[in-house]
Protein backbone atom coordinates (compact mmCIF):
# COMPACT_ATOMS: atom_id res chain seq x y z
CA UNK A 1 0.00 0.00 0.00
CA UNK A 2 1.15 3.07 -1.15
CA UNK A 3 1.14 5.33 1.91
CA UNK A 4 3.65 7.11 4.20
CA UNK A 5 4.34 9.76 6.97
CA UNK A 6 2.57 12.27 4.58
CA UNK A 7 -0.80 10.51 4.73
CA UNK A 8 -3.07 13.29 6.69
CA UNK A 9 -7.17 13.22 6.16
CA UNK A 10 -10.56 14.14 7.31
CA UNK A 11 -13.09 11.39 6.98
CA UNK A 12 -16.91 12.41 6.79
CA UNK A 13 -19.92 10.92 6.74
CA UNK A 14 -22.51 12.39 9.12
CA UNK A 15 -25.83 10.36 7.11
CA UNK A 16 -27.55 7.56 9.71
CA UNK A 17 -28.28 4.99 7.26
CA UNK A 18 -31.42 2.69 7.65
CA UNK A 19 -31.13 -0.55 5.74
CA UNK A 20 -33.49 -3.25 5.41
CA UNK A 21 -36.74 -4.58 3.99
CA UNK A 22 -39.61 -2.51 4.42
CA UNK A 23 -37.52 0.14 6.61
CA UNK A 24 -39.33 2.98 3.99
CA UNK A 25 -41.88 2.62 7.18
CA UNK A 26 -39.48 4.09 9.45
CA UNK A 27 -39.13 7.54 7.58
CA UNK A 28 -41.72 9.41 9.79
CA UNK A 29 -40.32 7.88 13.19
CA UNK A 30 -36.70 9.02 11.53
CA UNK A 31 -38.14 12.74 10.84
CA UNK A 32 -39.07 12.92 14.57
CA UNK A 33 -35.66 12.23 15.24
CA UNK A 34 -34.66 15.04 13.25
CA UNK A 35 -36.71 17.29 15.62
CA UNK A 36 -38.86 18.08 12.37
CA UNK A 37 -42.45 17.48 11.74
CA UNK A 38 -43.63 18.82 8.60
CA UNK A 39 -41.83 17.55 5.84
CA UNK A 40 -41.95 18.16 1.67
CA UNK A 41 -42.10 14.71 -0.26
CA UNK A 42 -39.44 15.67 -3.12
CA UNK A 43 -40.33 12.88 -6.54
CA UNK A 44 -40.73 12.58 -9.82
CA UNK A 45 -43.78 10.93 -11.50
CA UNK A 46 -42.85 8.30 -12.54
CA UNK A 47 -41.58 7.10 -9.06
CA UNK A 48 -45.06 8.64 -7.48
CA UNK A 49 -47.16 6.55 -10.31
CA UNK A 50 -45.22 3.20 -9.15
CA UNK A 51 -46.55 3.67 -6.09
CA UNK A 52 -43.40 4.43 -3.91
CA UNK A 53 -44.27 7.93 -3.16
CA UNK A 54 -46.87 6.52 -1.68
CA UNK A 55 -45.57 4.04 1.01
CA UNK A 56 -43.71 7.28 2.14
CA UNK A 57 -46.29 9.70 2.06
CA UNK A 58 -48.03 6.58 4.13
CA UNK A 59 -44.86 6.48 6.58
CA UNK A 60 -45.08 10.36 7.33
CA UNK A 61 -48.97 9.98 7.81
CA UNK A 62 -49.35 13.82 8.94
CA UNK A 63 -45.72 14.62 8.80
CA UNK A 64 -46.50 15.05 5.12
CA UNK A 65 -46.44 18.55 4.40
CA UNK A 66 -47.31 17.68 0.59
CA UNK A 67 -45.79 15.70 -2.45
CA UNK A 68 -43.80 17.42 -5.27
CA UNK A 69 -43.63 15.48 -8.44
CA UNK A 70 -41.53 17.82 -10.57
CA UNK A 71 -38.49 16.05 -10.86
CA UNK A 72 -36.76 15.06 -14.17
CA UNK A 73 -34.07 13.35 -15.42
CA UNK A 74 -31.66 16.15 -15.32
CA UNK A 75 -33.18 18.45 -12.62
CA UNK A 76 -32.77 21.87 -13.69
CA UNK A 77 -32.36 25.16 -11.73
CA UNK A 78 -35.98 25.98 -12.72
CA UNK A 79 -37.13 22.74 -11.10
CA UNK A 80 -35.55 23.25 -7.89
CA UNK A 81 -36.87 26.92 -7.96
CA UNK A 82 -40.81 25.72 -8.16
CA UNK A 83 -39.80 22.75 -5.45
CA UNK A 84 -38.50 25.51 -2.91
CA UNK A 85 -41.54 27.87 -3.82
CA UNK A 86 -43.61 24.84 -3.23
CA UNK A 87 -42.27 23.72 -0.07
CA UNK A 88 -42.63 27.60 1.52
CA UNK A 89 -46.03 27.51 0.82
CA UNK A 90 -46.98 24.51 2.50
CA UNK A 91 -44.90 25.06 5.53
CA UNK A 92 -42.25 22.41 5.21
CA UNK A 93 -39.54 22.34 7.73
CA UNK A 94 -37.81 19.17 6.31
CA UNK A 95 -37.70 17.50 2.76
CA UNK A 96 -37.96 13.86 2.17
CA UNK A 97 -36.34 12.38 -1.23
CA UNK A 98 -37.79 9.55 -3.21
CA UNK A 99 -36.48 9.07 -6.33
CA UNK A 100 -32.84 8.43 -8.14
CA UNK A 101 -30.13 10.66 -8.06
CA UNK A 102 -31.88 13.67 -9.87
CA UNK A 103 -35.06 13.71 -6.70
CA UNK A 104 -32.02 13.32 -4.19
CA UNK A 105 -30.10 15.86 -5.82
CA UNK A 106 -33.04 18.53 -6.61
CA UNK A 107 -34.02 18.03 -2.75
CA UNK A 108 -30.40 18.97 -1.68
CA UNK A 109 -30.99 22.45 -3.89
CA UNK A 110 -34.65 22.94 -2.42
CA UNK A 111 -32.58 22.74 0.86
CA UNK A 112 -30.24 25.37 -0.01
CA UNK A 113 -32.94 27.75 -0.94
CA UNK A 114 -35.30 27.09 1.98
CA UNK A 115 -32.01 27.54 4.71
CA UNK A 116 -30.24 30.71 2.33
CA UNK A 117 -32.91 31.97 -0.15
CA UNK A 118 -31.29 34.12 -2.87
CA UNK A 119 -30.46 31.89 -6.28
CA UNK A 120 -29.08 28.20 -5.91
CA UNK A 121 -26.30 29.07 -8.60
CA UNK A 122 -25.09 31.37 -6.42
CA UNK A 123 -23.97 28.42 -4.10
CA UNK A 124 -22.12 26.30 -6.99
CA UNK A 125 -18.90 25.31 -6.69
CA UNK A 126 -16.78 23.98 -3.51
CA UNK A 127 -17.81 24.29 -0.03
CA UNK A 128 -19.30 27.63 0.07
CA UNK A 129 -21.93 27.03 2.66
CA UNK A 130 -21.40 27.47 6.11
CA UNK A 131 -23.85 26.33 8.34
CA UNK A 132 -26.15 23.19 8.09
CA UNK A 133 -28.81 23.20 5.72
CA UNK A 134 -32.75 22.03 5.54
CA UNK A 135 -33.34 18.45 7.15
CA UNK A 136 -33.31 15.56 4.68
CA UNK A 137 -34.14 12.38 4.57
CA UNK A 138 -33.30 10.55 0.98
CA UNK A 139 -34.78 7.61 0.11
CA UNK A 140 -33.13 6.12 -3.64
CA UNK A 141 -35.42 4.12 -5.76
CA UNK A 142 -31.78 2.99 -7.75
CA UNK A 143 -28.77 1.80 -6.63
CA UNK A 144 -26.05 4.03 -8.04
CA UNK A 145 -25.38 8.02 -7.43
CA UNK A 146 -24.70 6.97 -3.74
CA UNK A 147 -26.68 10.77 -3.71
CA UNK A 148 -28.06 10.00 -0.21
CA UNK A 149 -24.81 10.18 1.67
CA UNK A 150 -22.87 12.21 -0.67
CA UNK A 151 -22.07 15.88 -0.63
CA UNK A 152 -22.50 16.37 -4.73
CA UNK A 153 -25.61 17.86 -6.42
CA UNK A 154 -25.88 18.02 -10.17
CA UNK A 155 -28.37 20.20 -11.42
CA UNK A 156 -28.96 21.78 -14.69
CA UNK A 157 -28.82 24.72 -16.04
CA UNK A 158 -30.84 24.55 -19.00
CA UNK A 159 -30.81 27.70 -20.24
CA UNK A 160 -25.95 27.59 -20.77
CA UNK A 161 -26.85 23.97 -21.37
CA UNK A 162 -24.70 23.19 -18.89
CA UNK A 163 -24.23 20.83 -15.91
CA UNK A 164 -23.99 22.97 -12.29
CA UNK A 165 -21.88 20.98 -9.54
CA UNK A 166 -22.44 21.49 -5.86
CA UNK A 167 -20.27 20.31 -3.71
CA UNK A 168 -20.69 20.87 -0.29
CA UNK A 169 -20.73 18.75 3.16
CA UNK A 170 -23.60 20.86 4.49
CA UNK A 171 -25.96 19.39 1.64
CA UNK A 172 -25.24 15.87 2.71
CA UNK A 173 -28.54 14.10 3.88
CA UNK A 174 -28.75 13.88 7.48
CA UNK A 175 -30.89 9.82 6.51
CA UNK A 176 -30.83 7.81 4.53
CA UNK A 177 -33.22 5.33 4.22
CA UNK A 178 -32.01 2.12 1.95
CA UNK A 179 -35.22 0.01 1.48
CA UNK A 180 -34.32 -2.99 -1.00
CA UNK A 181 -38.07 -3.14 -2.08
CA UNK A 182 -37.96 0.16 -3.76
CA UNK A 183 -35.23 -1.15 -6.60
CA UNK A 184 -37.11 -4.38 -6.69
CA UNK A 185 -39.12 -3.09 -9.73
CA UNK A 186 -35.91 -0.33 -11.65
CA UNK A 187 -36.52 -1.96 -14.94
CA UNK A 188 -33.00 -3.96 -16.12
CA UNK A 189 -31.07 -1.37 -18.27
CA UNK A 190 -31.86 1.44 -15.56
CA UNK A 191 -30.33 -1.21 -13.12
CA UNK A 192 -27.53 -1.21 -15.18
CA UNK A 193 -25.99 2.07 -15.82
CA UNK A 194 -27.17 3.46 -12.61
CA UNK A 195 -25.06 0.35 -10.89
CA UNK A 196 -22.46 1.26 -13.47
CA UNK A 197 -22.60 4.68 -12.14
CA UNK A 198 -21.52 3.36 -8.39
CA UNK A 199 -18.42 1.10 -9.84
CA UNK A 200 -17.25 4.38 -11.45
CA UNK A 201 -17.31 6.15 -7.75
CA UNK A 202 -15.85 3.30 -6.43
CA UNK A 203 -12.92 2.57 -8.88
CA UNK A 204 -12.15 6.91 -9.42
CA UNK A 205 -12.16 6.73 -5.09
CA UNK A 206 -9.92 3.99 -5.22
CA UNK A 207 -7.26 5.83 -7.48
CA UNK A 208 -8.17 9.23 -6.97
CA UNK A 209 -5.15 11.88 -5.64
CA UNK A 210 -7.38 12.09 -2.44
CA UNK A 211 -7.62 8.60 -1.89
CA UNK A 212 -7.13 7.24 2.04
CA UNK A 213 -7.67 4.20 3.69
CA UNK A 214 -10.76 4.66 5.16
CA UNK A 215 -12.70 5.50 1.69
CA UNK A 216 -10.36 2.79 0.13
CA UNK A 217 -11.72 -0.21 2.57
CA UNK A 218 -15.73 0.84 1.29
CA UNK A 219 -14.36 1.45 -2.55
CA UNK A 220 -13.13 -1.89 -3.03
CA UNK A 221 -15.73 -3.35 -1.20
CA UNK A 222 -18.24 -1.51 -3.20
CA UNK A 223 -16.58 -3.32 -6.36
CA UNK A 224 -16.47 -6.66 -4.85
CA UNK A 225 -19.89 -6.50 -4.41
CA UNK A 226 -21.34 -4.65 -7.18
CA UNK A 227 -19.11 -7.65 -9.48
CA UNK A 228 -20.27 -9.72 -8.06
CA UNK A 229 -24.32 -8.70 -7.37
CA UNK A 230 -25.10 -5.95 -10.36
CA UNK A 231 -25.77 -8.56 -13.02
CA UNK A 232 -28.02 -11.03 -10.72
CA UNK A 233 -29.63 -7.52 -10.03
CA UNK A 234 -30.04 -6.99 -13.85
CA UNK A 235 -31.11 -10.84 -14.66
CA UNK A 236 -33.23 -11.64 -11.70
CA UNK A 237 -34.75 -7.87 -10.83
CA UNK A 238 -36.85 -9.48 -7.62
CA UNK A 239 -33.67 -10.66 -6.19
CA UNK A 240 -33.67 -8.75 -3.09
CA UNK A 241 -30.33 -10.27 -1.67
CA UNK A 242 -28.61 -9.21 -5.13
CA UNK A 243 -30.53 -5.46 -4.66
CA UNK A 244 -29.84 -5.13 -1.17
CA UNK A 245 -26.25 -5.67 -2.12
CA UNK A 246 -26.20 -3.31 -4.58
CA UNK A 247 -27.57 -0.57 -2.72
CA UNK A 248 -25.58 -0.73 0.09
CA UNK A 249 -22.74 -1.31 -2.30
CA UNK A 250 -23.94 2.26 -4.14
CA UNK A 251 -23.88 4.16 -0.96
CA UNK A 252 -20.52 2.83 0.36
CA UNK A 253 -19.52 3.68 -3.11
CA UNK A 254 -20.72 7.15 -2.63
CA UNK A 255 -19.22 7.48 1.50
CA UNK A 256 -15.92 6.78 -0.63
CA UNK A 257 -16.17 9.37 -3.16
CA UNK A 258 -17.97 11.84 -0.79
CA UNK A 259 -14.24 11.68 0.96
CA UNK A 260 -11.58 11.23 -2.27
CA UNK A 261 -13.70 13.20 -5.13
CA UNK A 262 -14.47 11.33 -8.55
CA UNK A 263 -12.10 12.05 -11.20
CA UNK A 264 -12.00 11.99 -15.24
CA UNK A 265 -14.55 9.48 -16.22
CA UNK A 266 -16.90 12.29 -14.05
CA UNK A 267 -15.47 14.80 -15.71
CA UNK A 268 -15.72 13.89 -19.26
CA UNK A 269 -19.30 12.17 -18.50
CA UNK A 270 -20.37 15.49 -17.29
CA UNK A 271 -19.39 17.09 -20.65
CA UNK A 272 -21.41 14.71 -22.77
CA UNK A 273 -24.59 14.65 -20.17
CA UNK A 274 -24.59 18.51 -20.88
CA UNK A 275 -23.87 18.40 -24.41
CA UNK A 276 -25.73 15.40 -25.59
CA UNK A 277 -28.31 14.18 -23.29
CA UNK A 278 -25.71 10.78 -22.24
CA UNK A 279 -27.50 9.35 -19.18
CA UNK A 280 -25.10 9.42 -16.67
CA UNK A 281 -24.47 6.41 -15.73
CA UNK A 282 -24.05 5.33 -18.95
CA UNK A 283 -21.60 7.56 -20.23
CA UNK A 284 -19.66 6.45 -17.55
CA UNK A 285 -19.99 2.75 -18.04
CA UNK A 286 -18.56 3.70 -21.94
CA UNK A 287 -15.91 5.66 -20.56
CA UNK A 288 -14.29 3.68 -17.25
CA UNK A 289 -12.47 0.93 -19.37
CA UNK A 290 -10.77 3.84 -21.75
CA UNK A 291 -9.91 5.89 -19.16
CA UNK A 292 -8.67 3.04 -16.76
CA UNK A 293 -6.36 2.36 -19.32
CA UNK A 294 -5.09 5.79 -19.89
CA UNK A 295 -4.68 5.85 -15.89
CA UNK A 296 -3.09 2.68 -15.62
CA UNK A 297 0.40 3.00 -15.63
CA UNK A 298 0.24 5.65 -13.40
CA UNK A 299 -1.35 4.18 -10.84
CA UNK A 300 -1.00 0.25 -11.24
CA UNK A 301 -0.60 -0.79 -7.49
CA UNK A 302 -4.24 0.78 -7.23
CA UNK A 303 -5.26 -1.24 -10.06
CA UNK A 304 -4.01 -4.10 -8.62
CA UNK A 305 -6.06 -3.05 -5.80
CA UNK A 306 -9.52 -3.26 -8.07
CA UNK A 307 -8.62 -5.70 -9.91
CA UNK A 308 -8.09 -7.92 -6.56
CA UNK A 309 -11.19 -6.52 -5.44
CA UNK A 310 -13.48 -7.80 -9.04
CA UNK A 311 -11.63 -11.23 -7.90
CA UNK A 312 -9.24 -11.50 -10.59
CA UNK A 313 -6.32 -13.51 -10.51
CA UNK A 314 -3.71 -10.54 -9.67
CA UNK A 315 -0.76 -12.89 -8.95
CA UNK A 316 -0.64 -13.62 -12.67
CA UNK A 317 -1.53 -10.02 -13.99
CA UNK A 318 1.64 -8.13 -14.41
CA UNK A 319 1.41 -4.20 -13.45
CA UNK A 320 2.24 -2.98 -17.46
CA UNK A 321 -1.09 -5.14 -18.11
CA UNK A 322 -3.32 -4.23 -15.47
CA UNK A 323 -5.37 -1.70 -17.39
CA UNK A 324 -6.22 -3.74 -20.04
CA UNK A 325 -7.31 -6.72 -18.43
CA UNK A 326 -9.41 -4.07 -15.86
CA UNK A 327 -10.81 -2.49 -19.38
CA UNK A 328 -11.49 -6.56 -20.48
CA UNK A 329 -13.55 -7.60 -17.21
CA UNK A 330 -15.50 -4.49 -17.40
CA UNK A 331 -15.99 -5.17 -21.06
CA UNK A 332 -17.41 -8.42 -20.28
CA UNK A 333 -19.70 -7.05 -17.15
CA UNK A 334 -21.34 -4.65 -19.35
CA UNK A 335 -21.58 -7.02 -22.58
CA UNK A 336 -23.13 -9.61 -20.01
CA UNK A 337 -25.94 -6.52 -19.11
CA UNK A 338 -26.37 -5.93 -22.71
CA UNK A 339 -25.27 -2.20 -22.22
CA UNK A 340 -23.85 -0.15 -25.02
CA UNK A 341 -20.13 -0.02 -25.11
CA UNK A 342 -19.50 3.23 -27.32
CA UNK A 343 -20.29 6.43 -27.63
CA UNK A 344 -21.91 6.26 -31.13
CA UNK A 345 -24.30 4.04 -29.95
CA UNK A 346 -25.96 6.41 -27.68
CA UNK A 347 -26.13 9.31 -29.94
CA UNK A 348 -22.56 11.75 -29.76
CA UNK A 349 -21.67 12.76 -32.98
CA UNK A 350 -18.22 12.33 -33.65
CA UNK A 351 -17.86 16.01 -34.83
CA UNK A 352 -19.21 16.60 -31.30
CA UNK A 353 -16.18 15.12 -29.33
CA UNK A 354 -14.09 18.26 -29.87
CA UNK A 355 -16.34 20.56 -28.07
CA UNK A 356 -16.84 17.55 -24.95
CA UNK A 357 -13.31 17.51 -24.12
CA UNK A 358 -12.76 21.49 -24.13
CA UNK A 359 -16.14 21.43 -22.22
CA UNK A 360 -14.33 18.13 -19.52
CA UNK A 361 -10.94 20.47 -19.00
CA UNK A 362 -13.20 22.74 -16.75
CA UNK A 363 -14.87 20.14 -14.74
CA UNK A 364 -13.52 20.53 -10.88
CA UNK A 365 -13.02 16.05 -10.95
CA UNK A 366 -10.32 16.18 -13.55
CA UNK A 367 -7.80 17.49 -10.95
CA UNK A 368 -8.19 13.81 -9.08
CA UNK A 369 -7.22 11.99 -12.28
CA UNK A 370 -4.06 10.25 -11.04
CA UNK A 371 -2.48 11.19 -13.95
CA UNK A 372 -2.50 14.60 -14.76
CA UNK A 373 -4.60 15.91 -18.33
CA UNK A 374 -4.00 19.67 -18.98
CA UNK A 375 -4.71 19.59 -22.69
CA UNK A 376 -8.10 19.06 -24.79
CA UNK A 377 -6.00 16.86 -27.19
CA UNK A 378 -5.73 14.32 -24.42
CA UNK A 379 -8.92 13.99 -23.30
CA UNK A 380 -9.92 14.17 -26.92
CA UNK A 381 -8.12 10.89 -27.64
CA UNK A 382 -9.69 9.28 -25.36
CA UNK A 383 -12.97 9.98 -26.30
CA UNK A 384 -12.09 8.94 -29.57
CA UNK A 385 -11.15 5.76 -28.27
CA UNK A 386 -14.39 5.24 -26.73
CA UNK A 387 -16.58 6.45 -29.79
FE1 LIG B 1 -21.53 9.52 -10.72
Amino acid sequence: MDYGRELSFIFNNPTRIVFGEKTVSETGVELDGLGVSRALLVTDRGVAEAGLAGQVQKALGRRCAGIFEGCLQDSGLQVVNEGAEYAREVGAEALVSVGGGSAIDTAKGIAVLLKEGGRLQDYAGYQLLSRPQTPHIAIPTTAGTGSEVTYAAVIKDWEKNIKILFCDNHIIPNVAILDPLLTKGLPPQLTASTGMDALTHAVEAVYSTEREPLADALALHAIRQITRYLPRCVEQGDDLVARGQQQLAATMAGIAFSNTQVALVHAMAHSVGALYGVPHGLANSILLPHVIMHNAASCPDRCLLIAQAMSLAVREIGEEEVGSVLASTIWELTDRMGMPQRLREVSVPREGLAAAAAACLSDGAIIYNPKPINTAEEALEIFHKAW
